[in-house]
């Protein structure tokens, strides 16, 4: 069966690739079908930004759609960035994560928890949600940025429980096997066994 994850970014295309494999499944990305513009995120919660995305690109294309909403949830921000992280500061990953080390300065290690949380969203071709689920990687925020050349994002900045690097330190497999897209796309693996 064909599907289509709603995404234009590759990176995330082949961790959907590598977490999904032995589905039987061909991936397509938004780079592959005509589905328009973007579909943007104006929601407060993860979830219903990622179901607005798998419903309508769907409902463009009709094709069973796989979309997912990120973001980066900090405790000492009252919960931001969350669903603003890709718009948190224009410019680079590096200028992002620069900005959340300087809103944190002078807050200790023990008040610098924070999660990744990934809500994933799947819609059959008529747009109908069939599943949705939430998946998170518990951590805090290093009080500099760590060596390592993997990831995006604010993956930099953020060490992982039970571990003393950053994720930019792992390899994608190591990063799938704890982080949130790899959590919430295995609790889907029943629903997409069921479809396929
Ligand atoms: P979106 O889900 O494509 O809207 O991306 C949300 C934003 O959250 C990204 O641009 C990153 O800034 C951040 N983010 C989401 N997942 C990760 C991750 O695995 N590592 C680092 N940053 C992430």
């Amino acid at each position: 069966m064909k599907i289509l994850i709603g995404t234009r970014n590759p990176g995330k295309l082949r961790e959907y690739e590598a977490l999904l494999a032995g589905l039987n499944l061909t991936f397509l990305s938004l780079r592959d079908v005509d589905a328009g513009d973007d579909i943007p995120e104006p929601y407060e919660t993860f979830a219903e930004n990622a179901e607005l995305k798998a419903r309508e690109y769907a409902k463009r294309t009709g094709m069973v759609t796989l979309a997912d909403d990120s973001g980066l949830v900090v405790d000492a921000l009252g919960g931001r960035p969350g669903v603003y992280s890709a718009r948190y500061a224009p410019g680079t990953d590096a200028d992002r994560y620069t900005k959340l080390l300087g809103e944190l300065t002078g807050v200790p290690a023990d008040q610098r928890t924070a999660r990744f949380v990934c809500a994933a969203a799947l819609a059959s071709a008529d747009g109908t949600i069939l599943d949705l689920q939430i998946g998170t990687v518990e951590g805090q925020i290093a009080l500099a940025p760590g060596a390592g050349s993997n990831g995006f994002g604010f993956d930099p900045v953020f060490i992982p429980n039970g571990y003393t690097v950053t994720l930019n330190a792992l390899t994608m497999d190591e990063k799938n096997a704890i982080d949130h897209r790899g959590n919430a796309l295995r609790q889907l693996i029943p629903t997409l066994r069921r479809i396929a």
